[in-house]
């Protein structure tokens, strides 16, 4: 049943309920600031938003401060070196957005004076920046009614309507009622009290109903006593398992040959140890028949890695030899820098498979 002829919910009790219960995020400027007359800064919105894509708001935390201290203005990250953001970036995951966090910024800092354009339009017009980042910048950094849609928002607004159209059909729907439900008033407060209402209540488990400010009689999934049917998901698809192999080869110096992935695709212009030609389509040789040279390679197991549309299952060998072979495809890293490394994890991984103490922290 798809309800789309209900009266308007007001949006008053949700902002309401976010003055009260809000997160405090170190890229969010609260009601209480907001009220002693501090404004966010687009440059914090823009990169918060661009890592808060696909990753949560706990992992995404100490990359913020880290990016903020070497980069505190949106022209220090245009003038950054593209591997020191690469590498500061590492752990995040989707490495395409890190080209274009940097693409971005360049723009930015060389068409825009280094101020982001206040409209949706002028933000779309920046490279990397869709329509999701540009919603939420124009609503949150510029006050703009902006319809700001991600996937705690859509959980809210398919029960809110408890609308039937499974996803991914039902975008379109759901973007139109969030459109007409966002305040000319606190635009940016809205968005961000709909994705805390979706992190916290609404959750896609057990949501904690009793304490939503839709319950007296907004909510139509809760009037129907089924919140966690919505939102409906079309069947999802298996995902293809690829086979590959990765190399671990360890001087008696500790160091180890690394290599730089070419720029285009799958973890592009990110570092990592050699493997065998595996790819989102294609599986790579598992056996040592792809090893950059001969040495005494020893299996040390499997990693199993889960991508957007494949799930990748490398097998992990080790050498040990006596000193560095000379390549042109790579380079020699000591083992004790590979933090500063942009070494994805599926990588970080790899490499910890086949020396357990190479990351002392895991924060990628
Ligand atoms: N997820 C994505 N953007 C967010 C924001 N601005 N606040 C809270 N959660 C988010």
């Amino acid at each position: 049943m798809t309800i789309t002829t209900l009266d308007k919910p007001s949006a008053k009790p949700l902002l309401d309920w976010y003055d009260r219960h809000h997160r405090d995020l170190p890229w969010r400027v609260s009601p209480d600031m907001a009220a002693r007359g501090v404004k966010a800064d687009p440059y914090h919105v823009w990169l918060s938003e661009v890592m808060l894509q696909q990753t949560t708001v706990q992992a995404v935390k100490p990359y913020f401060a880290r990016f903020l201290e070497r980069w505190p203005h949106v022209t220090d990250l245009a003038d950054a070196d593209n591997d020191a953001v690469m590498a500061a970036w590492a752990g995040l995951g989707y490495y395409a957005r890190a080209r274009n966090l940097k693409k971005c910024a360049e723009a930015v800092a060389r068409e825009h004076g280094g101020v982001f354009p206040n409209t949706e339009e002028g933000l779309k017009s920046l490279p990397g920046i869709g329509d999701y980042t540009a919603a939420a910048v124009a609503a949150i950094a510029f006050n703009r009614q902006a319809a700001v849609m991600d996937g705690n928002v859509e959980r809210v607004i398919s029960r809110l309507y408890a609308i039937a159209t499974p996803l991914p059909a039902a975008k379109p729907l759901m973007k139109e009622k969030v459109a007409l439900l966002t305040p000319a008033a606190r635009p940016g407060d809205f968005a961000q009290a709909m994705m805390d209402l979706g992190a916290t209540i609404c959750t896609p488990k057990r949501p904690a109903c009793s304490l939503c400010p839709f319950r007296d009689d907004a909510c139509q999934a809760l009037k129907l006593s089924e919140p966690e049917l919505f939102p409906v998901k079309a069947a999802k698809k298996e995902k293809p398992v690829r086979y590959g192999a990765a190399f671990i080869a360890v001087t008696g110096d500790g160091e180890i040959l690394l290599r730089r992935r070419i720029d285009s695709g799958l973890l592009g212009g990110m570092t990592e140890v050699p493997t065998s030609a595996w790819t989102a389509r294609i599986d790579g040789e598992v056996s040592t028949a792809a090893a950059p040279f001969d040495a005494a390679w020893q299996a040390c197991g499997t990693v199993i890695h889960v991508f957007t549309h494949f799930e990748l299952r490398l097998s992990i060998w080790r050498a040990a030899i006596a000193a560095k072979i000379s390549t042109n495809d790579g380079w020699w890293e000591p083992v004790t820098n590979l933090e500063a490394q942009a070494l994805p994890t599926v990588m970080k991984k790899a490499i910890a498979t086949a020396i357990p103490l190479a990351f002392k922290t895991s924060k990628g």
